[in-house]
This record gives C-alpha cells, sequence and structure tokens, in this order.
C-alpha cells in the first residue's frame, strides 16, 4: 500500500483537489466512495462565492475551469477532518488539506490554523496549492522560483513538527531548466538537499505533479447565434482557464518523470489526464506513488474509483 510520510493509503487513487470535494456531501461522497483518500477542496483563510457561472465545462478529452477558489474557509476543512475521526478504523482513509491563500501571509496563517492541535489530528497531509491559474491579478507562485521558495521558507520556519506534514502542488513545466529550478527550491527543504534551510519540522513530504495547464481557452459552437457563434466555454475572465484531462497526460507523466529524476527520494502524487489504471500505470512507471483523479471524476462522479479498481482486477 502506497505511504507518505508514515501515512498509509489503502490504494493508489484519490481525487484532485477541486474535484468534488467542496462541500460536506461531496466530501462525505468521497468517504463513503473507494478512493484511497480525500483531497479537499484548495481553501482561504475566509470563505470566497468564487468566479461566475459557467465556470467548469467538460468535453471527452478535456475539461477547462476557472472556479476561482470557491471554497467554504479553511476552518471548514479542518472541522471536516475532525469530523471524519468519527470514522470506524476499517473504513478511514487519509485526509490531505489543500491551501491555496492569495499571499504568502496568508498560507502561513491557513497553515498554521491547520497545525493547531484540535485541528492537526484530523488532518494527515497538507497540500499546499502553488498553482492556481485563476485568481485576477494574482500569478502562479510555482511559476516563480524565488516566490516558491519565500513561502517553503516561511511555512517550514513556523512549523514546530508537530502539525500534519506537508506537500506541494506544482503547475507543468514546460522546459528541462525549470525542472532543474524547481527541483533544487525543493531540496532545499526535504533535509536531503544542499542547501538546508534548518527548519524544526517534517520538511517537504511529497510533490503533486501537475496542475491543470493554466490560461486555455475553449470554444463552444452555436449555429444558431450568427454573429455570436463562437463563445467561449466558461464564462470568467474571458474564459481562460485551468485546462485538464487526457489532453494533458503527456505533460504531467514529463513533470513525473523529471522530478523523480532530480529528486528521487521525494514521493510524487501523479495528476494530469489519468482516467484509466493503465493511465496510472503510465504514471507509476514514471515515478508517482499516487494519483489524483480530476476530470475523469467530474465527468463520472465517485464511481470512478470503483472502476479503476475493477480495471486493476481484470489486468490481473
Ligand atoms: C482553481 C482552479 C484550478 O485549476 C486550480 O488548479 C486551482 C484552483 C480555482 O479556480 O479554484
Amino acid at each position: 500500500m502506497p505511504t507518505i510520510a508514515n501515512i498509509t493509503f489503502p490504494n493508489r487513487y484519490l481525487n484532485a483537489a477541486g474535484c468534488w470535494c467542496t462541500t460536506a456531501n461531496e466530501l462525505i461522497d468521497l468517504q463513503t466512495s473507494e478512493s484511497g483518500g480525500i483531497v479537499s477542496k484548495s481553501c482561504t483563510e475566509k470563505p470566497r462565492d468564487g468566479n461566475v457561472q459557467p465556470r467548469l465545462h467538460l468535453e471527452d478529452t478535456l475539461s477547462i475551469n476557472s472556479t476561482g477558489l470557491a471554497n467554504l474557509g479553511v476552518n471548514f476543512y479542518a472541522a471536516f477532518g475532525s469530523a471524519l475521526m468519527a470514522v470506524p478504523k476499517t473504513t478511514k482513509k487519509p485526509y490531505i488539506v489543500s491551501v491555496a491563500g492569495v499571499e504568502h501571509g496568508e498560507n502561513v496563517r491557513i497553515v498554521q490554523t491547520l497545525r493547531e492541535p484540535e485541528y492537526a489530528c484530523g488532518i494527515d497531509l497538507i497540500e499546499l496549492n502553488l498553482s492556481c491559474p485563476n485568481v485576477a491579478g494574482k500569478p502562479q507562485v510555482g511559476y516563480d522560483f524565488e516566490a516558491t521558495r519565500d513561502v517553503l521558507r516561511l511555512v517550514f520556519e513556523s512549523d514546530d513538527g508537530n502539525g500534519p506534514p506537508l506537500g506541494v502542488k506544482l503547475p507543468p513545466y514546460f522546459d528541462q531548466s525549470h525542472f532543474k529550478h524547481i527541483a533544487e527550491v525543493l531540496s532545499d527543504f526535504t533535509g536531503k538537499g544542499a542547501g538546508g534551510v534548518g527548519y524544526r519540522g517534517h520538511g517537504l513530504s511529497f510533490a503533486t505533479c501537475i496542475n491543470s495547464l493554466g490560461n486555455g481557452m475553449v470554444y463552444t459552437h452555436h449555429t444558431d447565434k450568427g454573429d455570436n457563434a463562437y463563445q467561449t466555454a466558461i464564462a470568467p475572465n474571458r474564459g481562460f482557464g485551468g485546462v485538464g484531462g487526457s489532453v494533458i497526460k503527456p505533460f504531467g507523466l514529463s513533470n513525473v518523470a523529471a522530478l523523480h529524476a532530480e529528486l528521487p527520494y521525494l514521493p510524487l502524487i501523479g495528476c494530469g489526464g489519468i482516467a484509466s489504471a493503465s493511465d496510472a500505470d503510465e504514471y507509476a512507471h514514471a515515478g508517482a506513488s499516487l494519483m489524483q483523479i480530476g476530470t475523469a471524476l467530474m465527468k463520472e462522479g465517485v464511481g470512478v474509483f470503483e472502476r479503476l479498481h475493477k480495471e486493476e482486477s481484470v489486468k490481473l
């Protein structure tokens, strides 16, 4: 069974942050599904309504979203972890809280809330999302290597080692130099890198590769609408949004393989276009030990996890 930082997962399939994990009902669906864990919607300090609708569009080979960090706020997702502690041991699965403050200070405050003793015991891991593409005026932190170093330093310097272990969710990188650069930054926080910053806590426990490909655009075609025949599939931000689904799988695979080559000791969670057990096998071959399901989960609902397990048993 896969493990990260001594947390054992009953199987390798999780939901991707943002997918079927915003409300209590959705999170309960994940708990009762055959997923190997539960990842929350990326949370901010205060609840957010997010962007105008429609903000998610699904097709066979892709999704595009500009949700705008709609979420119920950190206290809700922290308290949900405490509620999950009542789940019987036989069906209890790891709970990961995804964090996406809109600036460094907010990230640190959210992580500190999750480290409070009343909450920490219900939370297995924290996934710091450095790659939300959809908040106007806020660049993706993961594309700024020094900003990434700064936020990780702040998060780890404030760690007394008693809170949940923390990993990062990275954007896709498209250049060899970027693979090297992000690996160099992360290595400073894994405890095994040359630069070690002297944090007191666990250090970086994992990385999830990749988040959606930011700022894509999809048109829908309406023959009855004359001059307006082409409309963007989603409304916010002039139709720009994060693209997921099988069209991004080649980039997810290369990012996992590149980071695995640079940091072979860092556990990796693969994400990006995983819709079958054989997709997951490809990610495992590239170096991922756990898998996050995004677009396929939004298309099929939580039954996708049962299907993935069936596909694995057919293979055996
Ligand atoms: C959001 C969308 C994403 O694709 C992502 O990776 C993170 C956050 C959002 O708009 O909420």
